[in-house]
């Protein structure tokens, strides 16, 4: 079997960490029940790059209970388990490429490794598979059926390529569903964030100021958390809806010029570049702690930071102490790089189990449709957002009202009014 791991020994420890993930997946495990019976995935070949935590490998195993071969490989150099990369080898046979803290060139000989597979189906998380595809196999696109994409980076990447009109195939935005992002980008985020920060630093969050760049649904659940245990949360925004909902939210919301100098802990959470960078650290206190939680490591600008400063220390397993030619101190978390995964476990199983009950059943709904799709960007249909929002409401024992007869001949009619 071909894969290209850390050490298959890990395999024991890795499958406790998927089993307690499982253990949280409740809307995941029915639906790995059904495709067990029923094997709508059977003959599909499926090249996946998502982090490969624990809660990936339920999703995996899901695939492959549905009747699918399946590859994986990672969609970000550090967020591998290797434990959990291990067991899936060696416990559930499913081909992992994947090693945490991996080179560039190794990152994409494991992308590449996975695509030999030729596959029907890609899932993706981020987009680095689907536009190797795109710029350098170009050939595969004729048997691929379908795609799905996790996160709001990849999203927007795919749209710039259809945008161009030269997406090859239909690909099905799973970060667009109302129980994903709502949920995963937004309480995921918003834990893991502080999650990683902390165990990065044990950082006491109380009484400092924190600073959150970018105001979208992981920057709502980072300010939250963050003011959750006793920050001074100020947020910097460049759109002035999120701004002013920020500002309503009750956080400081002023220029990222400005906050520099206040924060003691900034996080970017926008999906874009540069946005701390040479002018903000020139600002800083000595001591100020720098963390990303977008999808790529551009939103820090290292190499500014690196031009700033006369030496960097490695002062703790996943901080970088940059001393700057006034002798301040910037600590730069993980590298720069998304901060949950790389510092703590990614989001917690129960909010993975919605995400990956969307990319499971988004599958099968490209195993059964996507012939018939166009080559562009679809939303997650609807029936499927709401079959797991039902499923996750029951798992976590909630009942709900129903509307009565007249109830909704009431909503759908305009004759009754003053
Ligand atoms: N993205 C964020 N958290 C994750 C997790 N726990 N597993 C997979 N992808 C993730």
């Amino acid at each position: 079997m071909p894969y290209d791991i850390l050490d298959v020994n890990l395999a024991s420890q890795g499958k406790s960490c998927i089993q307690w993930a499982d253990s949280m997946m409740p809307v995941l495990c029915l639906i790995r029940d059904r495709f067990s019976k029923e094997k709508p995935l059977k003959g599909m070949r499926i090249a996946a790059c998502l982090h490969v935590t624990s809660e990936t490998a339920n999703l995996m195993r899901t695939l492959k209970e549905g009747g699918a071969e399946v590859r994986l490989c990672a969609s970000n150099p550090l967020s591998t388990q290797d434990e959990v990369a291990a067991s899936l080898v060696s416990n559930y046979g499913i081909d992992v490429f994947a090693i945490r803290g991996e080179d560039k060139e190794t990152y994409y000989k494991h992308i590449y490794s996975v695509l030999e597979m030729n596959p029907h189906l890609t899932l993706d998380d981020g987009a680095d598979l689907v536009s190797t595809v795109h710029s350098k196999k170009s050939a595969l696109a004729r048997n691929i059926i379908g795609g799905t994409e996790e996160t709001t980076t990849g999203v927007i990447r795919l749209r710039s390529i259809a945008k161009e009109g030269t997406l090859k195939y239909p690909i099905i935005a799973v970060n667009d569903a109302n129980t994903k992002h709502l949920f995963d980008n937004r309480y995921g985020t918003g834990q893991s964030t502080i999650d990683g920060i902390l165990r990065a630093t044990n950082v006491l969050l109380a009484g400092s100021f924190f600073v959150v760049c970018g105001y979208g649904w992981c920057g709502k659940g980072i300010a939250m958390r963050a003011k959750g245990m006793g920050a001074k949360v100020i947020v910097c925004e460049v759109e002035p809806l999120r701004a002013l909902e920020a500002a309503m939210d009750g956080y400081l919301v002023m220029p990222l010029l400005e906050a520099a100098s206040l924060g003691d802990i900034f996080v970017t959470s926008t999906g874009d570049r540069d946005v701390i960078c040479k002018e903000h650290f020139k600002r800083m206190k000595n001591g100020a702690m720098v963390a990303n939680a977008g999808h790529f490591n551009v939103e820090i600008n290292i190499d500014d930071l690196k031009e700033l400063s006369v030496k960097i220390n490695k002062v703790r397993k996943n901080i970088q102490e940059f001393v700057l030619e006034d002798n301040r101190r910037i600590n730069l978390i993980s590298e720069g790089r998304l901060v949950n995964l790389a510092s703590a476990e990614g989001h917690p199983s129960r909010v993975m189990d919605m995400s990956f009950a969307n990319q499971a059943l988004c599958c099968e709904y490209l195993s059964k449709n996507g012939k018939g799709l166009k080559r562009e960007v679809y939303k997650v249909p609807e029936n499927i957002d709401k079959q797991v929002s039902e499923l996750k409401l029951k798992s976590m024992g909630i009942k709900i009202d129903k509307l009565t007869e007249k109830q909704k001949e009431y909503l759908s009619s305009w004759r009754i009014g003053t």
